[in-house]
């Protein structure tokens, strides 16, 4: 059994990055990184795209799966399994990974959260800095580019929400984990 969990922290707008495509320091909160830290622990894998991966040193060596057009479909190298969904099918890539099964997680950026909004979230991990917005910033979802709020994506598939949780009652951070 495969679960996929998406993870995120976004603006009120459901951005998750400016307009230059950086994440701005407003969306780095020392609580939301211990949550999202703890969350890779459960994981067998954590699947991202080629820049969050060469952003992100991987120090605990926590099994990746990286996204890129670099790949011919599916191959192993010394910083983890790379992958192009356009020359290889999710089902057959995990089923190399993960033979045996497990958790997925998620950490985007945009392009990735999209792919997955197909493949089936089990959970969407949606953490939220209160108050804040990213006017041109990078959306978590491209339909949120048209208008669409995160929420509604995410119900769009089928989720629900927990309750809101507070992660960093400074900002506030909160957490509303949508679940299948
Ligand atoms: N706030 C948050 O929760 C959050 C979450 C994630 C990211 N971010 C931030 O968002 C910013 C933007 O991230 P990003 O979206 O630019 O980078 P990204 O998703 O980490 O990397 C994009 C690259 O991944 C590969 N890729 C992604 N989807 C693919 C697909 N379907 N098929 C083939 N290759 C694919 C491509 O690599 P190739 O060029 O090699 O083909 C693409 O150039 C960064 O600043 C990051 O820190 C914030």
């Amino acid at each position: 059994m495969i679960e996929v969990h998406g993870y995120a922290i976004v603006s009120d707008d459901d951005r998750i990055a400016d307009e230059s495509g950086r994440t701005p320091d407003i969306l780095r909160n020392d609580a939301d990184w211990a949550y999202f830290q703890k969350e890779l622990d459960k994981a067998a894998v954590t699947v991202l795209g080629r820049l969050g991966h060469e952003a992100n040193p991987n120090p605990r060596g926590r099994r990746r799966l990286i996204l890129s057009s670099s790949s011919s479909g599916l191959e192993q190298r010394s910083d983890g399994w790379w992958w192009n969904p356009q020359a290889l099918s999710w089902n057959e890539a995990i089923g190399t990974v993960l033979p045996e099964g497990g958790r997925v997680a998620v950490p985007g950026g945009r392009r990735v959260f999209d792919l997955f909004l197909d493949i089936g979230y089990e959970a969407f991990h949606l953490s939220r800095a209160e108050g804040v917005r990213i006017p041109s910033g990078v959306a978590v979802f491209s339909a949120c580019e048209q208008g669409l709020s995160a929420d509604a994506v995410l119900s769009g598939r089928g989720l629900k929400p927990s309750a809101r949780e507070v992660l960093d009652p400074k900002v506030p951070i909160s957490l509303t984990i949508w679940r299948r």
